[in-house]
């Protein structure tokens, strides 16, 4: 397992670098809440990290209950820290083997983890495993084809890093539809990620994204150079606020 996240620097800085708008969160835990339609929904987090979405969903998901998983220590303990909440539990635990019994959840969320994945096809197995008759996996990613994030344009080499990591849909869908799901929808959305690109700028300092490891340090710091000339001369060609788009494949278990 791809244990980047078991590194207490990046645990620190991953919610201030990952933060987005209260609206953009709000919009994006009412869609995801949208795909299942059971009342006070049981759902579980899978690499829920700092618990972003394990509160927010706890919040906005009328009577929602939460179990935020993660493999990492130091992830727990900040989403313990930032993100705590009365329906929300966060549990130690892997993806490959989540530590809670079976036909338990109406709803899995996945954000931003596919892609630490290798063994997809047993993941599949355990989210079935672990969710009702028809509960529902959310898998919240960019697919290889569509790597069109602002990072890109910065730090060009992460797309190319990112190209060997990230899964395409097709190989995605496979290997869900092989454990027994059936695809209810895959659509994309997108939300403001930061209010300006100097915000952006701001957080991108950090390095809070487990992505940057694979960077030189001189290539990282010849790619921000770049992100703060734009932010300063606050460039008409870049959008403000930033936007960023992610890709959502919706299935049901069987
Ligand atoms: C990019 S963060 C995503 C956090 C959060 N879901 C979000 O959208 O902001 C990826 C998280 O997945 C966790 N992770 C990686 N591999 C995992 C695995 N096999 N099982 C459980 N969690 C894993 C990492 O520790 C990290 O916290």
């Amino acid at each position: 397992m791809n244990r980047v996240y078991d590194d207490e620097r990046l645990a620190g800085v991953y919610q201030g670098g990952n933060a987005m708008p209260e609206e953009s969160l709000r919009d994006w835990t009412r869609l995801i809440g949208s795909f299942t339609d059971r009342p006070s929904p049981s759902i579980v987090e899978i690499g829920a990290g700092t618990g972003m979405f394990c509160s927010a969903m706890a919040r906005w998901l009328m009577g929602s209950t939460v179990v935020g998983v993660d493999a990492s220590v130091p992830m727990l303990a900040q989403a313990r820290r930032l993100n705590a909440h009365p329906s929300v539990h966060y549990l130690l635990g892997t993806a490959e083997a989540v530590p809670t019994r079976s036909d338990l959840f109406d709803l899995a969320l996945l954000s931003r983890v596919i892609h630490h994945l290798p063994d997809r096809s047993r993941v599949a197995r355990e989210l079935a495993r672990v969710l009702r008759p028809e509960g529902v996996v959310v898998i919240r990613t960019t697919f290889r084809e569509r790597l069109d994030a602002l990072v890109y344009d910065y730090w060009p080499r992460l797309r190319e890093l990112d190209e060997q990591r990230f899964p395409s849909k097709s190989q995605v869908l496979g290997d869900f539809e092989a454990a027994g799901f059936t695809v209810r929808t895959v659509t994309s959305f997108a939300r403001p990620a930061a209010t300006s690109l100097h915000e952006y700028y701001a957080r991108m300092t950090s390095q809070p994204q487990s992505k940057f490891a694979q960077l030189t340090p001189a290539d990282f710091q010849d790619g921000l150079r770049r992100l703060e000339a734009d932010a300063r001369s606050g460039s008409r060609s870049r959008p403000a606020p930033v936007v960023e788009r992610y890709d959502l494949a919706v299935l049901v278990a069987a």
